[in-house]
């Protein structure tokens, strides 16, 4: 398949934070973006670039109807369950949602005969393993990891590789390191409720629209005590899911890449930055470290440079910091996130 075709994508969670900037990205590369998404965390509003059918990605029926009514001719794979923290306290959903959900969307794909699959997979799938700070993960190191999250992303992630020996499937699982930044268009951005990510937050803390932050330890064994994260842009993100969608594969294969900056930064780095951006401190104070946190989680992306022709283009802290900001001082949606963040209840 290639850009400019024209040719229909299924984009599975398509009106979320991710999914959004894909399907614009898709569609400004000649694609028909087709959003299937059942708005239980994503947003009208963020659906622009396509059709919105609404349904549950463990309804196969739906998905095939879907497929089928618009002639889609690959599928990106969003839609899923988030929250790493939710998966530890409440894991059940996370393996109906991502595990069960993902088969029904193999099945519907195989009867209605699409051949190709980009996945949204996660740095959450390694774990700590026995790194030491700093360490580069490559796609080949132990999978060990430290959440239920984890566990259904690289569950999700052996099933589709069966798929592919089995049935002739051809994916891409795509395992991002930390998301962050927005569209500096400003009509899509990041809006989670809750909000839990480290970017947001900090913004929102500095703009004085949120609680002060909490820095979640600092007795890491890193250079500063806290947490060492690969922040990767989110259109750098979506420029990768285009890539792998008309990516030169053969037929069966699937393949797992890195998406991260190849750099990691400090939670202090980060309100740093933030402070910079805002041109104000953040306010902030440290609490115990939040269970779960792998002291240090930095990609190897040669992979996806050397597969996808894949080079970060806006990943660098500074300019991801100003993107998020632009929007976090003024989104296009997003109540429920912003409630959040001033610690209301929903
Ligand atoms: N952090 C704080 N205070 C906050 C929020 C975050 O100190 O209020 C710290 C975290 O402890 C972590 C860093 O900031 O060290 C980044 O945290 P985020 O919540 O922004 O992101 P995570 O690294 O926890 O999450 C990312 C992805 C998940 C993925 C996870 C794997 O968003 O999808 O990495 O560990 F599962």
């Amino acid at each position: 398949m290639t850009p400019g075709s024209q040719a229909a994508v299924l984009v599975t969670g398509g009106a979320g934070y991710i999914g959004a900037h894909t399907a614009k990205a898709l569609a400004e590369r000649g694609y028909r973006p087709v959003v299937y998404d059942d708005l239980s965390a994503g947003f009208r509003e963020a659906v622009r670039w396509g059709p919105l059918v609404r349904g549950d990605i463990r309804d196969e029926a739906a998905l095939r109807a879907a497929m089928s009514e618009h002639g889609v001719a690959a599928v990106v794979h969003f839609a899923g369950l988030i929250e790493v923290a939710r998966s530890v306290s409440d894991p059940g959903p996370f393996w109906d949602v991502n595990v069960s959900g993902t088969r029904a969307l193999l099945a519907a794909m195989q009867a209605a005969g699409v051949p190709r699959l980009v996945f949204s997979s996660t740095a959450a799938v390694y774990g700590q393993a026995g790194r030491a700070a700093g360490d580069l993960i490559s796609e080949d190191d132990e999978k060990a990891p430290s959440s239920p999250y984890g566990d259904t992303k690289l569950a999700a992630e052996r099933m589709i590789a069966a798929h592919c020996r089995a049935h002739g499937l051809t994916a891409v699982a795509l395992r991002y390191f930390n998301a962050s930044g927005a569209d500096p268009s400003g009509v899509i951005g990041e809006a989670h409720e809750p909000e839990t990510h480290l970017i947001p937050l900090a913004l929102a803390a500095g703009l004085g629209d949120g609680r002060p932050l909490t820095l979640f330890g600092d007795d890491f064994d890193t250079a500063d005590g806290t947490c060492l994260r690969d922040y990767v842009h989110v259109n750098d993100l979506a420029a990768a899911h285009v890539a792998a969608v008309g990516a030169e594969l053969a037929g069966g294969t699937f393949e797992a890449m890195n998406l991260g900056a190849g750099r990691g930064h400090s939670v202090r780095e980060v309100v740093a930055a933030a402070a910079r951006a805002l041109g104000r401190p953040v306010p902030h104070a440290i609490g115990p470290r939040r269970a779960g946190d792998p002291p240090s989680l930095v990609a190897d992306p040669s992979r996806a440079r050397s597969r996808l022709g894949w080079e970060p283009a806006r990943s660098d802290l500074d300019t991801i910091v100003r993107d998020a900001l632009r929007w976090e001082a003024q989104p296009a949606y997003a109540a429920g996130g912003r409630a959040s963040r001033r610690g209301e209840a929903k």
